[in-house]
C-alpha cells in the first residue's frame, strides 16, 4: 500500500482546479444503466471509486469507453444483466445504487447487501423499504438481496431519513414505473439534484417540490449528455487546507452555494474568503478561532467535511465542539489527529477539540476517505515529517493530491510500500 509522506509548516499558495463530484459521478453511472442508449459523461474524476463502478457497469453488461479528459462514453456491451459481483458490492457501497435500476429495466436484480465501513453500519433498510413500497420482492439469503418485480408501481414513500442514497436509488427506480411515485422527505443535496437533471435530459419526468420529489414513470428512457457538477467537498477541503496553513489557495470551479454553511463557517473562525462566479479563495494570515459544528442533511454542514473541519480546528484558539449526527461512528481519525498532538475528548456522538500551538509529525493511518483528507491536512500544518499509510483510501475520493498539494507548495511525495 502506498503512504504519502508530508514535511509540514509551508503555507500553501495558489490555485487548485476542482475535479468532478464523486458522490454525482457514481450514481450518474448507475442511471446509465436506465438506457440502452449511448451516455456520455463530463468532468468525471480519476479517482479509484469510479474505477469500482466502472467495473461494476461493465459486469452488468455496458461498455464503457474513457475519452480522455474527465469525458467517458458509456454503450450497451452484451445484454443487461441482473446479477452485480461480490467483490464489486464489497469494495463500495455504492454500487448498491444499481439496484433500482436493474429492478426497473429487469423486473429482476440480485445485489449483495454492502458491508459496514469505519463510518457506521451503513444499512439499506430505506433502499429496501421503498422498493418493497413499490412492489418489488425482497428477499435476502447469505447477505445477498434478491428482488424481482413485474414492473414496479407508482407509490407515495416517505423516508424515515433523507438519505441521499435511498433517494436515488428510488428516483431511478421510479423513472420507469408505472404512474407516480411521491418520495417524501427527500435528500436534496447537490449530487442528488445532479442526478435528477441527467434523467430529466434522458426523459424522466420529475418534478421537485418542497419536502418532495415527483416522479412519474415512462416507457424508456433516451441516452444523454451531461456534465458532472464539480466536487464541493474536494473543493472544502483544499479551502481549508489554505486556512490550517495559513496561505493563500483559490479553489477554482468551486460552487459557493454548494458550500453555504462551510463558508460560514470558515468565515466564523476568523478565515477570510473571496467568492467570485468561478471559484473561491481561501487566505488566512493568523491564527483561528475555534467554532462549534453540527453535522446536518444538506445544506447544513456536510458530515463529509467534518473530519478535514477537525483538523482545521486543532490549531484554532480556544474549544471547539463537532457534533455528527449523520453517521454513528465517523471519528475514527480523532486518536490519529491526536498523535500528531492534538488535543481532543471524544463524548459519544461529540468531539471536543482545544486548540494546540502545534502539532508534530509522525506516523498515522487512514481509515476513510475523509479521515485520510483530515490527516493530510494536519500533515501540511505540522512540524516535520508525517507519514500516512494506505493512502490508496484517500485516491478513491481525491484526484491527483499528490500534484495538486504540491503545485501549491506543499512538500509532499507518494511512496510505494515496499512488498517485504
Ligand atoms: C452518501 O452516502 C455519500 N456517498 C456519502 O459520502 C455521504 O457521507 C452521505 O451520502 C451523507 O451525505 C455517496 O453518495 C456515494 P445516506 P449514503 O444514505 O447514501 C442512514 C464520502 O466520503 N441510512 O444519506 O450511504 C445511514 O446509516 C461518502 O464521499 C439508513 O439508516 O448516505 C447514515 O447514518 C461517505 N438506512 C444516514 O442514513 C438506509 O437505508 C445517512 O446515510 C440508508 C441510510
Amino acid at each position: 500500500m502506498d503512504r504519502l509522506v508530508i514535511t509540514g509548516g509551508r503555507r500553501l499558495i495558489g490555485q487548485v482546479s476542482v475535479q468532478g463530484a464523486k458522490n454525482a459521478a457514481l450514481p450518474a453511472f448507475a442511471a446509465s444503466l436506465l438506457t440502452d442508449k449511448p451516455v456520455l459523461l463530463h468532468r468525471i474524476p480519476a479517482i479509484s471509486d469510479v474505477t469500482t463502478m466502472t467495473a461494476m457497469i461493465t459486469a452488468l453488461g455496458k461498455r464503457v469507453e474513457v475519452l480522455g479528459e474527465g469525458t467517458v462514453r458509456i454503450e450497451n456491451g452484451d445484454s443487461l444483466q441482473r446479477e452485480a459481483p461480490y467483490e464489486l458490492v464489497r469494495r463500495m457501497r455504492a454500487s448498491f445504487f444499481v439496484i433500482g435500476p436493474l429492478l426497473a429495466r429487469l423486473g429482476e436484480a440480485i445485489v449483495p447487501l454492502p458491508g459496514g465501513c469505519t463510518i457506521g453500519s451503513r444499512p439499506v433498510d430505506l433502499h429496501l423499504q421503498g422498493l418493497q413500497r413499490m412492489g418489488a420482492e425482497i428477499e435476502e439469503r447469505q447477505g445477498i438481496i434478491h428482488a424481482t418485480a413485474q414492473r414496479l408501481q407508482g407509490r407515495s414513500i416517505y423516508l424515515n431519513y433523507p438519505s441521499v442514497g435511498a433517494t436515488e436509488n428510488l428516483i431511478m427506480a421510479a423513472t420507469l414505473a408505472v404512474e407516480e411515485t411521491s418520495i417524501r422527505n427527500p435528500a436534496k443535496e447537490p449530487e442528488v439534484l445532479d442526478l435528477i437533471a441527467m434523467l430529466q435530459k434522458m426523459g424522466a419526468q420529475i418534478e421537485l417540490c418542497d419536502q418532495e420529489i415527483r416522479v412519474t414513470g415512462v416507457r424508456e428512457l433516451t441516452g444523454v449528455e451531461h456534465e458532472i457538477i464539480p466536487d464541493r467537498i474536494e473543493a472544502g477541503t483544499y479551502l481549508l487546507a489554505g486556512g490550517i496553513t495559513r496561505g493563500t489557495v483559490e479553489v477554482k470551479g468551486a460552487i459557493a452555494n454548494h458550500l453555504t454553511a462551510l463558508i460560514s463557517k470558515l468565515q466564523e473562525a476568523g478565515v477570510k474568503l473571496q467568492i467570485k462566479d468561478e471559484s473561491i479563495t481561501a487566505f488566512s494570515e493568523g491564527c483561528s478561532e475555534a467554532v462549534n459544528i453540527v453535522t446536518m442533511p444538506y445544506p447544513g454542514f456536510p458530515t463529509d467535511l467534518q473530519a478535514p473541519m477537525a483538523a482545521f480546528l486543532t490549531l484554532a484558539r480556544g474549544t471547539s465542539m463537532i457534533n455528527e449526527t449523520v453517521f454513528e461512528r465517523r471519528f475514527a481519525y480523532v486518536v490519529e489527529l491526536v498523535r500528531l498532538g492534538a488535543d481532543i475528548q471524544t463524548i459519544g456522538q461529540r468531539i471536543n477539540i482545544t486548540g494546540v500551538k502545534r502539532l508534530h509529525g509522525t506516523k498515522v493511518r487512514t481509515p476513510d476517505i475523509r479521515a485520510g483528507a483530515a490527516l493530510v491536512l494536519a500533515g501540511l500544518a505540522a512540524d516535520g515529517e508525517t507519514e500516512i499509510e494506505d493512502a490508496s483510501q484517500i485516491d478513491r475520493g481525491y484526484t491527483d493530491i499528490v500534484n495538486k498539494l504540491a503545485a501549491l507548495g506543499a512538500q509532499i511525495e507518494r511512496r510505494e510500500e515496499v512488498c517485504r
